[in-house]
């Protein structure tokens, strides 16, 4: 999925995260967007709107009564243009008048004239950002169906530390990235006011965190050979993108394979089983839901020389050493994130699968026929069983990225269910 052909209407308001929205317009232009911006004055006091103007390719607009911006697209123009409004960053004041339906502004003034959807990055001082009028107004706007990008805590221009940074360019990007084209015009509807499955509910709709291990890993024998196995990645690579469309915060580890990463997700490559144990833990902080889809080496060799192996004797004998379990242990954590596993067999699936759900302590496990003609590793086509501690659920034969998109589904259900 990317952005080619939407237009984005971006409108930048006064406050020092004003310099993240030219990246955020650079990440939009990459994504194939035709990009506008809008400014109100005190958002140019901060950066000309010259560099808008050059990374987005057209001139800048910031005068609701300027005849010449009038002639060329005036505001009734631009809200019709727009397939999305982003506004970021967006300061109190801003927040205020659109909840309050002021139009005093080119900014706020489109805002009332858009019909499209709406995301929002609010960045303010943390004590604007938790004052009661701020609050409320974001209730207002949640309530006209405007998509909030949460702002982050830490340290803020001012010195002080708490909640208010505006979110990073890329969080943003991949925030409006995720909801389909198809819900552009759904503003109304109510589309876009309901948080997306994977996303916490409240004012802001801050995304899920979800880590997924994919692909092979590689466990080196000697400087040229290793031990590995049929994995594609593909069904990992696939839950990434499905997982990020229902609205998470992706990071993907994976061992080397043949497929791009999706864009817009943390990834991580390794090749060991061990460099797969240790990026997992640290990432772990956070993390609300961990699917191991990854084939992991069971074991790897004890010895792995700085020199190749001569094929000088007619029989060799590989000592192994058994490799950590990553998902046994993420599961067997103080408080484990809701933690997936993934079990190939070639005989008796069910009774293999729910024996590792309950000895690895897991919340799912998807368990998939191998060794035969159709389906698992290395085809585009797989079929899974998935079990929980009281229910299972059959998904037939299919493509593996709409079988992920149901997974998801089903993950995410299992995730907000009532413990
Ligand atoms: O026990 P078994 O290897 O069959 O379990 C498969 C599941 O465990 C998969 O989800 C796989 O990603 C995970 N696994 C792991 N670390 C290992 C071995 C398997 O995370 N060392």
């Amino acid at each position: 999925m990317s952005f080619s052909n939407r237009k984005i209407l971006l409108a930048v308001t006064g406050g020092i995260a004003v310099y993240k929205a030219l990246e955020l317009t650079r990440l939009f232009k990459k994504q194939g967007a035709d990009v506008r911006v809008v400014m109100t004055k005190s958002a140019t006091a901060f950066v000309q709107p010259l560099s808008f103007q050059a990374l987005s390719g057209h001139s800048v607009h910031f005068e609701l009564l300027d005849t010449e911006a009038e002639n060329a697209m005036g505001h009734i123009e631009l809200a019709r243009w727009a397939d999305v409004f982003v506004i970021a960053p967006a300061t109190a004041n801003t927040l205020a008048k659109m909840a309050h339906g002021l139009a005093d502004d080119l900014v706020s003034t489109l805002y009332l004239a858009a019909t499209c959807s709406v995301y929002v990055a609010p960045a303010m001082n943390h004590a604007m950002w938790n004052h009661p009028a701020t609050q409320a107004n974001l209730k207002i706007l949640q309530t006209h169906g405007v998509n909030f990008i949460a702002p982050e805590s830490g340290e803020q221009a001012c010195g002080e530390i708490g909640m208010g940074r505006m979110a990073e360019p890329e969080t943003i990007c991949r925030g409006v990235l995720q909801t389909p084209a198809h819900y552009d015009s759904f503003r109304y509807a109510g589309g876009c006011n309901l948080p997306l499955p994977l996303q916490k509910s409240g004012v802001c709709k801050t995304p899920l965190r979800i880590i997924i291990t994919a692909g092979a890993t590689r466990e080196p024998l000697d400087p040229v050979r290793y031990l590995t196995n049929r994995s594609s990645g593909k069904m990992g690579y696939a839950l990434a993108v499905a997982a990020q469309q229902a609205g998470a915060n992706v990071t993907l580890i994976s061992g080397v394979t043949h497929s791009a990463p999706p864009l817009n997700c943390h990834f991580i490559q390794i090749e060991t089983a061990e460099q797969m144990h240790a990026a997992v833990f640290e990432n772990l902080e956070n993390c609300d839901i961990f699917i191991g889809a990854a084939a992991v080496a069971d074991y790897r060799p004890i010895v792995c020389g700085d020199e190749k192996i001569k094929k000088n004797a007619n029989q060799i004998t590989l000592t192994l050493q058994k490799n950590p379990d990553i998902l046994a242990n993420v599961a067997a954590l103080d408080s484990p994130p809701f933690t997936v596993g993934f079990a190939a067999e070639t005989h008796d699936l069910e009774i293999y699968a729910r024996e590792k759900l309950t000895r690895k302590k897991l919340n799912m496990i998807a368990a998939n026929w191998v060794g035969r003609d159709e389906g698992g590793f290395e085809r585009d086509e797989n079929a899974l069983e998935v079990f929980w501690q009281d229910g299972q659920q059959s998904f037939p034969m299919i493509e593996k990225s709409t079988l992920a998109e149901q997974l998801m589904a089903l993950i995410a259900e299992r995730f907000h269910a009532p413990k």
